[in-house]
């Protein structure tokens, strides 16, 4: 791999599959409620599947090829949480590091909870069946379910205000092209 590569092909194409379900699921998941009414179960499920499938290969990725250390908190981050001096031989700085392991939270959070209420509804692989849970766990899934969807509007705002200030410009760039500076 070349050293002036941020993100490599495979992650950038993690990164904007995720980013696209993400929009796909919150769009499905909220538009109903404001009005906009559709068929929106058969979207919401296929797209969280997908968006599950996509985190395992991101999992896979982060353990046997990346190694956790370049995400994880260092005593130093905080003398500069989210200045230039400790992300200049760290890869993320520690407001980055927060970010992704809130977003780790949250949608591991999302996609067990919504993988569990795939029993309540027939598709085409398997049947209704929500007699997997009692009423009471049930209760906890889809409060959990819904108290993570709304977090993950509020940093989901919040990291597309990041990625979009002009001091951030070469990040935004990397995610897209893989490297900071395209003449490098
Ligand atoms: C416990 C679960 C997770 C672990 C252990 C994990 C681990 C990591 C690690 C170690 C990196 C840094 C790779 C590097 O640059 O060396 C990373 C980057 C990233 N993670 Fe995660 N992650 C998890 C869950 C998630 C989830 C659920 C999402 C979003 C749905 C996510 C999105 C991202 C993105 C977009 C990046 C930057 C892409 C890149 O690697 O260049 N992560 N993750
Ligand atoms: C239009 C939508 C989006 C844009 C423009 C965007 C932009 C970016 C950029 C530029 C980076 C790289 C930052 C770096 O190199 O240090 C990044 C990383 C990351 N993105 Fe996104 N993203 C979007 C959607 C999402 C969504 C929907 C999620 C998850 C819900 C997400 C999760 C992450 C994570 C966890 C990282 C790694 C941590 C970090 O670098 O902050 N992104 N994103």
């Amino acid at each position: 791999m070349a050293n002036n590569i941020r993100h490599q092909l495979s992650d950038r194409v993690f990164h904007w599959s995720m980013a696209i379900l993400t929009v796909i699921l919150l769009g499905t998941a909220f538009l109903p409620i404001l009005g906009v009414k559709f068929n929106w179960v058969p979207i919401h499920w296929v797209a969280g599947v997908l968006l599950i499938i996509s985190v395992i290969f991101h999992l896979y990725r982060s353990f046997f090829v990346h190694g956790l250390s370049e995400m994880l908190p260092r005593v130093k981050d905080f003398y500069s949480p989210f200045g230039k001096s400790s992300s200049e031989e760290e890869k993320y700085d520690l407001g980055q590091k927060m970010y992704h392991w809130s977003i780790a939270l949250i949608m591991l959070t999302l996609l067990i909870t919504g993988g569990y209420m795939l029993a309540k509804i027939d598709t085409p692989f398997w049947n209704r069946d929500p007699s997997i849970l009692t009423d009471w766990t049930w209760g906890i899934v889809y409060v959990l379910h819904g108290v993570a969807s709304f977090l993950l509007i509020f940093f989901f705002i919040l990291h597309i205000y990041f990625s979009f200030l002009p001091e951030h410009r070469e990040l935004l760039r990397s995610m897209v092209y893989g490297k900071r500076d395209l003449n490098n």
